[in-house]
């Protein structure tokens, strides 16, 4: 027999919330669905994060220690690595990697182990979310028939006449759209697209997902709602190749691309400003439309726009060594030999996050060239082994006038808000600036080498 639950039941206010993944989007949801009341368990197979969390420690540097400490005391907020315990839950919202394996193809591992780890547990009435950013049709194909395993139903259905689709759960996809370090957009005042395997499957994750933002949009199946979330993406991926490629032709004409990009962004209708700079970073951008390419070879088709961008992408941290490279030129030394120092290993200005960081791939090339570096990042003392990389000798050194006067060339990467960059051009011989960082730097321009 269906399960007796309604949808509109994910509209009361003292819900069991479990959120599996307690990383850079699962963290701050748990906390958000706290701030509204609900009682939330945060699940990882890290048991150093659960600790932590269960003592009111954060490990995300945007992610305020008194807030998790907050609703830690107040018992609203707890975390455990015994899934077990997903038995208690009204509703469980996925938030587990979804990579690219080495092939760059997509690495559903962690979804599939999810899955696996909530069926056994699975109950009646239970709402089942995915949120980890994926190619249309995981939910259905992948999660869903793992969830059947136990002997509960959610059948597949879409339009008016399968409004009241009898169900023992529910299950739903809904993207998130996380931007760390922003400070405008917080998770509640971004607007959430939901869809259901089913009409009532998106009914109850639009109710559960109301109560902590401030929009929700329903869309007609788990199928659409993926691939929204691809096209955010593609979106940013395509624009940034766009302007990329439009640097490197604006430099060979003598054009400064920003002050281009700058005009055209008067125009109050139909222009959007991208940026260009060392190449695509960050766990999203340059991973995730690589998950459609993947699933369109399925229908015979090619991805040209995702194939194109990405290779315009891919080229750029090699277009900073050669600009780099024609620096040290100009001042009549080779890169072999010379001694670099890189400021900002994040992926992006002012976050805590590495993940496919250009400049990592930057740090490889300019090694296999024969560059020795060092490196400065206010939010990474030191590196660690990466899958791709292994930095883990090195540590961040500190920025002083006379340390930055040793090297050869000093190479902006990232543009970190705390950064002095008159005094960085200053102490400099010389600055390769891959972010516009020294724009508005007066004294010594003739040191900066825009890249
Ligand atoms: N970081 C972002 O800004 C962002 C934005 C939008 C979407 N996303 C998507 O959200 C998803 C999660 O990304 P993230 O940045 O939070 O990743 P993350 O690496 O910060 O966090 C993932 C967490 O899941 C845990 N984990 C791994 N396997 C697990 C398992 N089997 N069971 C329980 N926990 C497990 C890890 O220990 C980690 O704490 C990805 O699909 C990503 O594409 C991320």
């Amino acid at each position: 027999m269906a399960t007796e639950r309604k949808p509109e039941f994910f509209k009361s206010s003292q819900l069991k919330v479990g959120i599996i993944g307690c990383g850079y989007v699962g963290l701050p949801l748990a906390l958000r669905f706290a701030e509204a009341g609900h009682r939330v368990t945060g699940f990882d197979t890290d048991a150093e994060k659960i600790r932590m969390l269960n003592s009111g420690k954060s490990y995300i540097e945007h992610i305020q220690q008194n807030k998790i400490q907050q609703y830690v005391n107040s018992r609203h907020f707890g975390a455990t690595n015994d899934f077990s315990r997903l038995s208690e839950a009204d509703a469980i919202i996925i938030c587990v990697p979804t990579p690219l394996n080495e092939y760059r193809e997509p690495d559903l591992s962690y979804v599939e182990k999810t899955a696996k780890s909530i069926q056994p547990h699975l109950q009646k009435g239970q709402l089942v979310v995915l949120e980890s950013t994926t190619y249309p049709g995981t939910t259905e194909e992948l999660v869903l028939p793992i969830l059947e395993k136990s002997g509960l139903r959610c059948p597949i259905a879409s339009g008016m006449t399968n409004e009241n689709v009898p169900e023992d759960f529910f299950l739903a996809f809904s993207p998130e759209r996380e931007d760390p370090g922003n400070k405008q957009y917080g998770l509640a005042q971004i607007p959430k697209v939901v869809g259901g395997v089913n009409p009532p499957s998106g009914r109850a994750a639009q109710a559960l997902y109301a109560q902590v933002v401030a929009k929700v949009i329903p869309v007609s199946s788990t199928r659409a709602a993926e691939m929204a979330k691809l096209l955010e993406n593609i979106f940013r991926c395509v624009n940034i190749a766009l302007v990329n490629e439009l640097k490197l032709l604006c430099q060979r004409m003598g054009v400064d691309v920003w002050e281009v990009i700058e005009a055209a962004s008067s125009k109050p209708f139909g222009f959007m400003p991208f940026y260009p700079g060392p190449g695509l970073g960050g766990h999203c951008i340059p991973v995730d439309p690589f998950y459609l390419s993947w699933k369109a070879r399925e229908y015979d088709f090619s991805t040209r726009f995702i194939e194109l961008a990405g290779e315009v992408n891919t080229a750029m941290p090699y277009h900073v060594v050669d600009a780099i490279a024609e620096a040290l030129n100009q001042h009549k030394k080779s890169l072999n030999g010379s001694k670099l120092l890189v400021l900002g290993v994040a992926y992006k200005k002012d976050v805590d996050d590495l993940r496919e960081s250009p400049t990592l791939k930057i740090m490889e090339i300019l090694q296999k060239r024969g560059a020795t570096f060092d490196y400065n990042d206010p939010y990474f003392p030191q590196l660690h082994k990466m899958r791709h990389y292994d930095y883990s000798h090195m540590k961040s050194v500190p920025l002083s006038p006379a340390t930055l006067g040793t090297y050869d060339a000093v190479i902006i990467a990232t543009d970190h808000s705390s950064y002095d960059y008159a005094q960085i051009v200053d102490s400099s011989k010389l600055v390769v600036d891959t972010r516009n960082a020294t724009r508005r730097v007066m004294r010594n321009r003739e040191r900066i080498v825009p890249c």
